[in-house]
């Protein structure tokens, strides 16, 4: 078998390049090695950034996402008993952000590769990466009993934190630059209407708190839990009594609970590999870096690292041109460590960390205090959340 790429898993990532790809004219096949239907219930964090927006409709998959997401110009943030709104549509000049699932997200771009009849090769097998310093890089894999070999002239790594690309690079010439916190997130999905219009991100002692939503009749809330809590320590009914002693009185009075559809925890971790590029082999996504959800950035990073390959990919074989895929990997990393920064100045304000004693939770309380009452602060706040321009610093 011979395509011009070889896709790495079908996260968004790797459904997002394929996409990007097809649209121009590049041949790629995408090898995951789960079923769709196993992708499809992984629940993770749905804020979209404008960038990412723009992407969706480049790659023809946005129509969904603007009948059903929901368009937010602010959030709350919750602390000392008292919310205040980030009114990031004035402070960014009319920027917003949408709300909207990253499994819907993933669902419309698996739609559109089966209705363009592109390869999807699922529950591939042991999976492995050959020959990526050559210029005729090889991926094998195991299905139905019998060993396979594609031919191509790059890989894309788009397999995950856990995926075997970023794992086979050489060591000599990989860095990785990893945080882990002390403390895990307990997400619960419920179809019940959500307790505000926006989010609202609660720093309280009692450890932090997030009110999300996926539609107007089914809400997502998340509490900080120490990393030795499991989820079966946690009834729905502990959950909901322990966020509402997190949340202020309007939204505590507000707060429609109901039975978990999804509960699950998940640890946080900064982590980013340098470079993102190995010869002919190219990681994108969750396979490069992470960040602690608490700035909505991951599945935003994820786009963003795609738009740059798919550029990059698309000169390559329209201009013959190697400028874009040699300045690749600088190109993400620029962005990615600023939202890696937001995303860890953002978790470490709004989590309890009782290592920092009582000051610790004064300092936090005196931040947030400045920055409800600075414009320069709020501001700040509001442009790394909806996303800093493409093109900032340069
Ligand atoms: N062979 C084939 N597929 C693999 C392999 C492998 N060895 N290892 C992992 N995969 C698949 C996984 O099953 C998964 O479907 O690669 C896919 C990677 O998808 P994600 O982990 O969702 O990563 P990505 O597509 O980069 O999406 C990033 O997901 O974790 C969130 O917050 C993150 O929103 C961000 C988004
Ligand atoms: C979510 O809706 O799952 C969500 C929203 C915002 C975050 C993290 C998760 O910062």
């Amino acid at each position: 078998m011979r395509t011009q790429v070889a896709i790495i898993g079908a996260g968004p990532s790797g459904l997002l390049l394929g996409q990007l790809l097809h649209k121009a004219g590049i041949d790629a096949i995408v090898l995951e090695r789960q079923t769709g239907d196993y992708v499809l219930t992984r629940i993770r964090a749905g804020v979209l950034e404008q960038v990412c927006i723009d992407l969706l409709d480049e790659a023809g998959v946005s129509e969904r996402m603007h009948k059903e997401g929901l368009v937010h110009g602010g959030f709350d943030m919750l602390f000392k008993g008292e919310r205040h709104r980030i009114d990031m549509n004035h402070l960014t000049g009319g920027k917003n952000v949408m709300v909207y699932g990253q499994t819907e997200v993933t669902h419309d771009l698996m739609d559109a590769r089966k209705a363009a009849g592109l390869t999807t090769i699922y529950e591939a097998g042991n999976v492995t990466v050959h020959d990526f310093d050559s210029a005729s890089p090889k991926v094998r894999y195991e299905k139905d009993g019998q060993t396979h070999e594609i031919e191509c002239d790059f890989i894309a790594g788009c397999d995950g934190f856990h995926g075997v690309c970023r794992a086979s690079a050489p060591r000599s010439a990989i860095r990785e630059y990893e945080k882990i916190y002390p403390f895990g997130w307990l997400g619960i999905l419920s179809d019940t209407p959500p307790v505000h219009h926006e989010l609202i991100y609660a720093n309280s002692p009692r450890g932090f708190a997030l009110c999300s939503q996926r539609s107007q009749t089914r809400s997502r809330y998340y509490l900080q839990v120490p990393l030795t809590d499991k989820v079966e320590d946690w009834s729905d009914e502990a959950f909901w009594q322990e966020l509402r002693l997190r949340l202020d009185p309007e939204a505590r009075a507000r707060l429609v609970t109901g039975p978990s559809i999804e509960k699950s925890i998940a640890p946080l971790r900064s982590f980013v590999t340098e470079p993102m590029r190995f010869g002919r082999m190219f990681l994108a996504g969750d396979a490069a870096h992470i960040v602690p959800p608490t700035g909505a950035k991951g599945l935003n990073l994820a786009a963003t690292d795609v738009k740059y390959l798919s550029s990059a990919l698309t000169e390559f074989y329209q201009e013959k041109s190697e400028a874009g895929i040699d300045a690749y990997s600088e190109r993400c990393l620029r962005r990615i460590w600023r939202a890696e920064r937001f995303s860890w100045w953002f978790t470490s304000l709004m989590h309890r960390f009782p290592e920092n004693g009582e000051i610790g939770q004064k300092f936090q309380e005196a931040e947030l205090d400045y920055i409800i009452n600075s414009e320069a602060g709020a501001l700040s706040v509001a442009e790394n959340y909806v996303g800093l321009p493409l093109d900032f610093g340069e």
